[in-house]
């Protein structure tokens, strides 16, 4: 059931022409991994590799990101990943908001299809996103990062714990370190629920 509804949606995706991204992608990336896990990462938007593979997080960023999984034990079939954005900005460029408008309803329906009990955000975009979806608003990553937001919607309360985009610490040892502790603060909250 749950497959099916993801599958009807990632149909929309392909065949999307609500911004014009699509014009310039060579594959939609609509988002992987296990749709019963407890916690849902959202990305930005994908790059080079993500666009010509099809898949989330497989280049540098998605190095760092399966480093940070393994460090509290998880790999990435445990979890689910999406990005803001399904198609890839030219030359990895911020997205626009009319582009971030025309795209999350689709991460809308796949967060209400798999409904996560935990929601990681991965750098500003999809912080502020995710977080002033819930009304909450969002300050900047570095003030808000690895702080645990408790929201709640009309039938499931989820927890939202932004955390800086892996990318910025592909360059920034001082940043892969604070994203080592706040991998650990999402540890002990998936231990908990
Ligand atoms: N950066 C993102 O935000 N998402 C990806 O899928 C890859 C890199």
């Amino acid at each position: 059931m749950q497959e099916e509804e993801l599958e009807e949606v990632s149909k929309e995706v392909i065949n999307c022409e609500r911004c014009t991204l699509f014009k310039e992608r060579t594959n939609p990336v609509f988002g992987a991994g296990s749709i019963t896990s407890d916690i849902m990462f959202i990305g930005e938007a994908p790059g080079r590799n993500e666009d010509l593979k099809g898949l989330p997080f497989v280049g540098a960023a998605g190095k760092i990101l399966d480093e940070l999984l393994q460090s509290i034990d998880l790999k990435r079939n445990d979890v689910y990943i999406a990005n803001i954005l399904k198609c890839r900005p030219p030359g990895n460029r911020d997205p626009k908001n009319e582009e971030i408008k025309a795209c999350t309803p689709y991460l809308d329906r796949q967060i209400e299809i798999i409904h996560p009990k935990i929601i990681s955000t991965l750098g500003n975009f999809a912080s502020k996103y995710i977080m002033e979806s819930f009304g909450i608003t969002a300050g900047s990553i570095s003030k808000i990062h690895g702080k645990v937001f408790a929201v709640s919607t009309l039938i499931v309360q989820v927890r939202v714990i932004p955390l800086y985009h892996p990318a910025a610490a592909v360059y920034n040892p001082n940043l892969k370190g604070i994203l080592i502790k706040d991998f650990k603060i999402l540890d002990e909250l998936l231990k908990k629920i």
